[in-house]
């Protein structure tokens, strides 16, 4: 059975005082029955490695550059995450495909260049409200997911792939048990068309996740955790959905 996972994804939110509350609270809250990591904004990610050593407890970051070094001002390269010891990294959020203009295959270019310094990529996948109503759900993520398979060709099963439905994002309006085990069942089964150990590989849920809705969506065949993005903010709330995760 595979081992479930929660990811926090803090997104542009925090400070140094807060971090350090934040951290505290889950570790008191712990340990979890589940895998848990926290990606937290950049600056922060010395400290928050300092905070959590020696506990149970996983870091990443929520990007990085597909660049290994240069002449790329704001850029942050995995290898300057692995040097630090970072585990995780968030690639292709919709904020950032939305926001940034990130391609497919930009996305597919930053997991590689993650696993190149053996950080996991977490790949997220999701359509928006408007391709959802227009019938394009499954083209949409599969079309997202097939760049990284592409790109990645065997080492495919090294990545962690989140479906983050747009609509679900921050608003409130989580998908429905049901919803979610629709996409994730077709995503796993793109990925058993690429690698053998796709029944090995950790696919999140995320968007609107709660303590109270955590746990129908856990319970889903394939669904093996979530990215947590408001509700990762408050240590109570975050460790109540990593128990549900149990
Ligand atoms: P919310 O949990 O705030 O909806 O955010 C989800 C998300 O984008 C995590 O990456």
């Amino acid at each position: 059975m595979r081992r479930k996972l929660v990811v926090g994804n803090w997104k542009m939110n925090g400070g140094r005082v807060a971090n350090a509350e934040l951290l505290a609270g889950l570790v008191e809250a712990g340990p979890f029955d589940a895998d848990v990591a926290v990606c937290a904004p950049f600056p922060y990610l010395g400290e928050v490695a300092l905070s959590l050593q020696g506990q149970r407890l996983g870091w990443g970051a929520q990007d990085c550059s597909k660049h290994e070094s240069g002449a790329f001002t704001g850029e942050v390269s995995a290898s300057m995450l692995a040097e630090f010891g970072c585990r995780y990294v968030i690639v292709g959020h919709s904020e950032r495909r939305a926001l940034h203009a990130e391609s497919d295959q930009l996305v597919a270019d930053k997991a590689k260049a993650a696993l190149a310094h053996k950080l996991t990529p977490i790949v997220c996948v999701g359509e928006t409200l408007a391709e959802r109503e227009a019938g394009q759900t499954d083209a949409v993520v599969k079309r997202q997911l097939s760049a990284v398979i592409h790109t990645l060709a065997h080492c495919i099963s090294q990545v962690v792939v989140a479906y983050e439905p747009v609509w679900a994002i921050g608003t409130g309006r989580t998908a429905s048990p049901e919803q979610a085990q629709a996409v994730h069942a077709l995503l796993r089964a793109q990925l058993h068309a690429a690698t053998q150990k796709s029944d090995e590989m950790s696919l999140l849920y995320g968007g609107s996740v709660k303590a109270d809705n955590a746990a129908s969506l856990f319970a889903q065949a394939d669904i093996d955790g979530g990215l947590i993005g408001g509700a990762s903010l408050k240590a109570a709330d975050f460790a109540a959905i990593c128990k549900a995760a149990a």
